[in-house]
């Protein structure tokens, strides 16, 4: 899960990171307020999840006020590489004598974690690592040594600080660390960490990604979840509890592990080629052991996506018992009742499949087509999506 900028900068403050004061807004009257109540020079800054955000217009200097206002009044309703900004932040000001980068980040191809750390910011990091990688500090992090203090300070001079400057980067290296760490993040990134006029280290863009799996040791984080910006059916599914990622196409597929699923994908993308381009509308993996409330929730789910046209059911029973999912259905059709009118092609093999055929065809619900194969199942369903 990935942060806002303000998130970031509310997480930095609670680990004794240096920022700047900042006040999130939702329309340009509370910009207006949030820029008298800091006083001084402000920056409206656009809070969405992507980067680029200056270059698109999404970060404005005002000088008071009014200027704030009109700053906030230009920036809302932006749209930032596709993401239309909602709310903004008004943050303080800061004199800025020269930008820097940091980030640290987990990197899975060495089992290990990484940090980048440059002297020279300004420039987009993508840029730097291509143009100048010489000026880009790479230090792999041990991960059972982290960032101490000596390793902050090794990272600080690699990155060619000057001197002066080494010890107090350092220590913000290192509280950074406690972040990622602290949070179990998988990124924390500050692009521009700056030496201020004034002498301070500050952190004044933060992009900061946790790590989901470990959710359970931070039960703090689910405050910081987008509810509202995901997929609506997203989100119900996360609700109940399913894996279910939506895509762009017609036939909805519920299988059972993520194996079956991918191929499922193919299969139908590819029988959809025969049939003027048809393509899956979603991937649901209803797992191992599938009972029928998970039958129901699944198709419930795909029923309410607009874009589906008809849904594949391809099981294979293991320890998931093909009666079990014939049931699910059958349930799950008399639950739904009426509002389940898209047709659906139930291909079962496996464990109990006898069992399960058997109860699908007593069913004999209009909606359901029973296939002999995968190819099968693909070719049918992709067939009645382009009806
Ligand atoms: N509080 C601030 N005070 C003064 N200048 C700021 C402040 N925040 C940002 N800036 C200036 O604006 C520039 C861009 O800001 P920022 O890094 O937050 O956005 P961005 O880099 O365009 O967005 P992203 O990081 O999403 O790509 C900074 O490099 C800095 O020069
Ligand atoms: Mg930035």
């Amino acid at each position: 899960m990935d942060l806002y900028e303000y998130q970031a900068r509310d997480l930095f403050e609670s680990y004794g990171v240096p920022v700047l004061p900042g006040i999130i807004a939702d329309t340009p009257e509370d910009a207006r307020a949030a820029a008298e109540k800091l006083g001084g020079v402000v920056v409206v800054k656009a809070q969405v999840k992507v980067g680029g955000r200056g270059k698109a217009g999404g970060v404005k200097v005002a000088q008071n006020p009014d200027e704030a206002y009109s700053a906030a009044q230009d920036i809302l309703g932006l749209d930032i590489k596709g993401h239309t900004v909602q709310r903004v932040m008004v943050a303080a000001g800061a004199r800025i004598a020269q930008e820097f980068y940091f980030s640290v980040l987990l990197d899975r191809a060495n089992r290990s974690y990484l940090s980048l750390t440059s002297f020279e910011g300004g420039m987009e990091i993508e840029q730097l690592a291509v143009e100048r990688p010489e000026a880009l500090a790479r230090i792999e992090i041990n991960p059972n040594r982290g960032i101490d203090s000596a390793k902050a300070h090794e990272i600080a001079i690699a990155a060619q600080f000057p001197a002066e400057l080494v010890e107090k980067v350092a220590s913000v290296i290192a509280q950074l660390y406690e972040v990622y760490t602290g949070e179990d993040a998988t990124l924390v990134e500050v692009n521009p960490l700056v030496l201020t006029e004034e002498g301070h280290i500050v952190a004044l863009d933060g992009k900061v990604s946790l790590d989901e799996n470990a959710a359970f040791r931070h039960p703090s984080h689910e405050t910081l979840e987008d509810k509202g910006a995901s997929d609506p059916l997203e989100a119900r599914a996360k609700e109940l509890d399913l894996n279910y990622v939506k895509l762009d196409g017609e036939v909805g597929i519920i299988g059972n592990g993520a194996g079956l699923v991918m191929s499922t994908l193919d299969v139908v993308a590819y029988a959809g080629e025969q049939h003027g381009g048809v393509k899956p509308a979603n991937f649901l993996d209803i797992g191992g052991g599938a009972s029928a409330k998970v039958m129901t929730d699944g198709l419930d789910v795909i029923l309410s996506d607009p874009q589906v046209k008809s849904v594949f059911v391809n099981v294979f029973g293991g320890i998931t018992a093909c009666d079990a999912v014939a049931n699910g259905i059958v349930q799950a059709l008399t639950v739904l009742g009426s509002s389940a009118t898209k047709p659906l092609v139930v291909r079962l093999d496996g464990n109990k499949v006898e069992e399960g055929r058997a109860i699908l065809a007593a069913a004999n619900h209009p909606l359901i087509t029973l296939a002999t194969s995968m190819d099968d199942g693909a070719d049918k369903a992709a067939a009645l999506a382009s009806r």
